[in-house]
């Protein structure tokens, strides 16, 4: 989704932004810009297209070589097409004031009349650009930046991260936020604001977030906040607890193969320090405080959107089956819309792996408002979700730049089962039973690594069926979910069209695809239903279906039955996805390369999706 980067300070503010822009590419988008102030004007090159087209379209003029004060932004389109016109910066009526905007202004549409009646003049279709000249027509009557922002931002609805300059001064710039993140980092003689902590990490670790509601003025120096009522806010500047390195590919050909490859790792580090093996439990400090609620909640509802509600699906699997709390699981754009029956007694889980999908968000606060207990599964330290949650558990998957999520959503799996565990423990589960369950948890790591030291075999299968231009996956029970995951993993970074179904319910429609074109994905672990699932992958096969088995490493019974196998290790039932769902990224990896797609930015996709 969008990026926004911008700079005061002592250095050509060009390159800073322009790096910081690439660093947020990971985000999503489909045309960029910059402005920057110059010789007492402000100058914008933007364009459709990629960031290194913008960079490569800037020349010396216009005080690119030395402007100090400047402004980038990705735009991801919502309002008018991707286009050079539609592009940000935005100017206003004047020409002295530019505007950089994520998010959505929803009544642009009765402040553009309003506006075209006053006599201005619209280039393009965005709302961006009506706020941009709102902004300009407030500070034409006030004289001030700050004020004007202050009073137009206050006629409208919607959601906004933005940041404004003004041609006469160039000694501040001014930002304000609602529903969508921004910081800013603080440095010496310079300072910097951005939607994301991966633009501005290579030039300060301090950095503040601004909160739903405020406004900034940031000079070189320094920066104060207030609210849109103009009452002056206090901000922590924090330190950012992220290296560099982890935003940067080391040595792998994309950054989801480099997430891939860091799961290992990445489970380890969700139950470090959380797990103990010995007593058979779990500690969790982000949920100490709210386990009397967690314990008499009546049920619990888990929402979340892609690939964070297929951790959801699993999870539900988890609570209901090894803790025994009734559990539903809900994606979270419809959750609001439904007037949900939720209430004081119940658990609301938000997991996110940004803690800034705009819908999850709001189905947090939907939650919220009717009393529940709402808690975060989130990666990203300080996060809005985080934020406004009573208590949650953070992932710590480290930063995940890869479109197609991967990484996130094994740490999620893992922290839902010390979750589960926990629970379990509490609710009377014997130490025992804790005990083998824990082993189990503290062994996954182990069997990750073993499934990624086979990836040259998932990369020999990938290449037999990059051809191909539909994919059924199948499972069952905890696995159904990992097989719309493994089939949305394919289709976000191949544009192969897959679906994921559970592998009895082919039969009442999807078997109709079934032909010897058709690839056939189907996670069979030797569990209570592995049979039943043979029965499947027989029907799959008596129509030539070709198939493509996830097994265990000692199932010999399926090595007849499938055209290929991938094997796993084995691991209890339930945190059997955790394994499962590997071959499957690594297989639609390998199937993208092969096809030739830009992995780590698909099209129309967006990391973060912060709109509706
Ligand atoms: C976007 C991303 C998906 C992600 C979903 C939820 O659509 O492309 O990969 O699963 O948002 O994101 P979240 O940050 O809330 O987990």
């Amino acid at each position: 989704m969008c990026g926004i980067v911008g700079y005061i300070g002592h250095r050509n503010c060009v390159p800073v932004i322009l790096e910081g822009l690439r660093r947020l590419e990971y985000r999503g988008y489909d045309s960029a810009g910059i402005a920057v102030h110059s010789g007492g004007a402000i100058h914008v090159q933007k364009r459709a297209g990629k960031v290194a087209d913008l960079a490569g379209s800037l020349d010396g003029g216009n005080g690119f070589l030395t402007a100090t004060f400047g402004m980038g932004h990705t735009r991801w389109a919502t309002h008018g097409e991707p286009n050079d016109v539609n592009a940000h910066p935005h100017g206003d009526a004047s020409g002295r004031i530019a505007l950089i905007h994520n998010g959505i202004i929803e009544n642009y549409s009765s402040i553009r009349t309003k506006l075209l009646r006053e006599g201005h003049v619209f280039r393009g279709g965005t709302d961006t650009e009506v706020l941009a000249h709102l902004i300009g027509a407030v500070y034409e009557k006030v004289g001030s930046l700050h004020e004007a922002v202050r009073l137009a931002l206050s006629e409208v609805d919607g959601t906004y991260g933005i940041v404004v300059m003004s041609a006469d001064d160039p000694s501040h710039m001014v930002a304000a936020r609602r529903g969508s993140p921004l910081l800013i980092g603080v440095g010496q003689g310079e300072h910097f604001v951005a939607s994301d902590a991966s633009a501005v990490i290579e030039h300060t670790r301090h950095v503040a977030y601004l909160s739903d509601g405020e406004i900034a003025v940031i000079t070189a120096d320094g920066f104060r906040t207030s609210t849109i009522d103009d009452v002056g806010t206090e901000k922590v500047v924090e330190e950012l607890n992220l290296e560099l390195a982890q935003i940067e590919r080391g040595g792998y050909d994309h950054f989801m193969l480099k997430e891939i490859h860091e799961q290992p790792s990445t489970i380890r580090d969700a139950m470090r320090g959380r797990l103990l093996v010995d007593e058979g439990n779990v500690k969790l400090g982000g949920l100490q405080h709210v386990m009397g609620r967690l314990l008499s909640a009546r049920r619990v509802i888990v929402t979340a959107c892609g690939t964070s509600w297929h951790a959801g699906l699993v999870a539900e699997y988890m609570l209901e089956q090894i803790a025994r709390i009734p559990t539903e699981v809900e994606y979270a754009s419809e959750f609001r819309y439904r007037n949900p029956l939720v209430n004081i007694d119940d658990v609301v889980f938000l997991i996110s792996q940004s803690g800034e999908t705009a819908d999850t968000l709001a189905a947090l606060r939907e939650a919220k408002s009717k009393g529940a207990t709402v808690l975060g599964v989130v990666n990203v330290v300080g996060s809005t979700i985080a934020r406004e949650a009573h208590g949650g558990v953070y992932i710590h998957a480290g930063p995940e730049i890869g479109v197609a999520s991967t990484k996130a959503f094994t740490s999620q799996l893992t922290v839902m089962a010390l979750i589960t565990l926990m629970l379990a423990r509490a609710r009377g589960m014997s130490r025992e039973d804790g005990q083998i369950l824990a082993r189990e948890i503290a062994s996954l790591p182990e069997k990750v690594q073993q499934i990624l030291d086979g990836a040259d075999e998932v990369k020999r299968i990938a290449h037999e069926f990059a051809g191909a231009r539909n994919f059924l996956y199948l499972g069952r029970g905890s696995n159904f979910p990992v097989a719309l995951e493994g089939a949305l993993k394919l289709k976000e970074i191949s544009y192969i069209h897959a679906e994921g179904y559970p592998a009895a319910e082919m039969k009442h429609g999807p078997i109709a695809l079934i032909d010897e074109r058709m690839p056939v994905v189907v996670v069979v672990p030797k569990d209570a239903i592995y049979e039943k699932v043979l029965s499947n992958i027989q029907e799959v096969r008596a129509r030539k279906g070709r198939i493509i088995a996830i097994a265990n490493e000692d199932d010999d019974e399926i090595t007849g039955l499938a055209e290929f196998v991938i094997r796993v290790p084995r691991t209890y039932g339930f945190f059997g996805p955790i394994l499962n769902i590997i071959p499957l990224q690594l297989l639609s990896y390998y199937i993208a390369v092969a096809c030739g797609t830009n992995v780590d930015q698909p099209r129309n996709l967006a990391k973060s999706v912060t709109v509706e």
